[in-house]
């Protein structure tokens, strides 16, 4: 690795901001999210030295555990061959174990007592199911825990936010009731992507680009979250959910958003959350258009890195008649004068050929091509891509005079890659987040009113789905790009999807 005399892009890397003293609480604690996410994410930060001495976490689960055991099973997931067993320690010995129930009150008063002796910031994360939020709220608030008199509480509150808008709204009243906006912090820990970040820096701290991102030299923006893996044996919550609801809604909204977000005046959190709401509402209802605009799929069996895989309808825990969407592609319309006229076809899909997100914008081609006839077609628009995962970088793809005699064009790319030139792989987006919490900056955290508008585009979806049995769900081969009928429509638009 380059060091940080050599590379001088890496100046700045260790300039770091150490989180307020707290205490964390985590409901959920033995779930997969704390096992895979949470733990390894603290640890990191604890190792770099984010975390403050007085920081405690508090592991709040049904099941039975104590101390011990329970610090046994986080050593097991944050355990790494870098990691020996004397660098877990001091993490491990912060961590108590709780045993409670969501719905029981003399838990919570227990917990509070618990809280009072160790007389810190509170914050609480609800890493559990959302079947279980409103009663860890309504018994927070019923304890009196949402504010203390010396110390900031916050709450953090993970994934799926509501299931359509009403369940949405109704979850925003039941801890508006008990928290302030200010101290709820719903994540979508797209946002917590070093790459995603950066399509803000890139747009408004370089002059070049933003004059061009607009209508008249845009065609059109492909947005792309494509997954190999199916879905992780989680096939009874994946058919309540479809992949519109799992990733469309939340992270690929949150793309669009920072993609065509005007310019904030200023990087306080609620400048910037304000430009991505304008965004979500600038975009054309679906309305009686859907099946135009919107198609889905699912995979059927197919082969992955050479494997063969089963069809979603034989994964366990999923009807064998299922209609739910593992795939879906949508063409939105924004309405203002930046974006008239300019598609935004998202893409999203499980058990695809590759794990791959991207943004690629497509610009129009030049007026006049003066280089004859077969130069015409070999030219290609330019297309600038941003990589959020993996190999995050961006490039810009330009036509270039193949070298000799003749005029021959091919397109070219510049590129930029994190790797390469800042010498490390970026953060996983839960340290991120988790110290931004921790500081008390909830930049990129999503408000309640982006919630709610993100869920207004998903929710006709929704209901048509529902009520048109006859709406097609176009199957696909499991390794595949996705249905075949989804790449005509695209090419009757006379747009290509992207090559990944
Ligand atoms: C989660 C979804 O929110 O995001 C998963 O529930 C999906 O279905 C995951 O696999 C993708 O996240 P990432 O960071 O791997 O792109």
């Amino acid at each position: 690795m380059k060091s940080e005399k050599n590379n001088p892009l890496e100046e700045g890397l260790r300039i770091r901001k150490i989180a307020d003293k707290n205490t964390l609480v985590i409901f959920g604690a033995t779930g997969d999210l704390t096992k895979r996410k949470l733990m390894p994410a603290l640890f990191s930060l604890f190792k770099q030295g984010f975390i403050p001495k007085e920081f405690d976490i508090i592991a709040f689960a049904r099941s039975e555990n104590t101390d011990d055991s329970f610090r046994k099973v986080v050593e097991k997931a944050i355990a790494s061959e870098e990691t020996s067993s004397d660098s877990i320690e001091p993490f491990l010995k912060r961590i108590s174990y709780f045993r409670g129930a969501y719905s029981e009150t003399d838990d919570f008063k227990r917990l509070k007592k618990r809280l009072e002796e160790i007389d810190n910031n509170v914050l609480f994360y609800l890493a559990t199911p959302p079947s279980a939020f409103d009663n860890i709220i309504h018994n927070l608030g019923a304890v009196d825990m949402a504010f203390l008199q010396d110390h900031w509480t916050r709450v953090i509150i993970e994934k799926p936010f509501g299931r359509d808008l009403d369940s949405a709204r109704m979850l925003n009243e039941t801890i508006q009731k008990v928290f302030n906006e200010d101290q709820i912090y719903r994540i979508d820990h797209y946002l917590g992507k070093e790459t995603v970040q950066n399509l803000l820096v890139f747009r408004f701290a370089n002059t070049i680009f933003e004059p061009i991102w607009n209508r008249r030299y845009i065609d059109h923006i492909q947005i792309t979250v494509s997954e190999k893996i199916g879905i992780e044996g989680r096939g009874g919550f994946f058919e309540e959910t479809g992949i519109l609801r799992d990733i469309v809604q939340n992270h690929m909204m949150q793309l669009l958003c920072l993609v065509a977000m005007e310019p904030p005046s200023t990087t306080e959190p609620n400048a910037v959350r304000d430009e991505k709401v304008k965004v979500l509402h600038a975009v054309r209802s679906l309305g009686p258009d859907i099946d135009e605009n919107v198609k889905r799929g699912q995979y059927g069996e197919g082969s992955i890195d050479g494997n063969n895989v089963k069809g979603y309808r034989d994964e366990e825990n999923v009807s064998p008649q299922s209609k739910t969407e593992t795939y879906v592609a949508l063409r939105l319309m924004i309405e203002n004068w930046r974006w008239a006229g300019v598609p935004f076809y998202l893409r999203c899909g499980k058990r695809l050929p590759k794990k791959v997100t991207e943004i690629a914008i497509y610009f129009k081609k030049p007026p006049l091509l003066m280089f004859g006839h077969n130069v015409e077609k070999e030219a290609m628009a330019n297309v600038l891509t941003v990589t959020i995962q993996p190999d995050e970088g961006i490039s810009l793809s330009f036509d270039s005079k193949i070298p000799g005699y003749r005029t021959r064009i091919r397109p070219v790319t510049m590129e930029f890659r994190y790797g390469t030139s800042f010498g490390q792989v970026p953060p996983d987006a839960y340290e991120r987040l988790l110290l931004d919490a921790m500081i008390g900056d909830p930049t990129l955290f999503t408000r309640a009113d982006e919630n709610e508008q993100a869920w207004k585009i998903i929710d006709p979806i929704l209901t048509k789905w529902q009520e048109g049995s006859d709406i097609p769900v176009h199957s696909y081969r499991a390794g595949s790009w996705g249905p075949k009928k989804v790449d005509d429509w695209i090419e009757k638009q006379g747009r290509l999807w992207r090559r990944l």
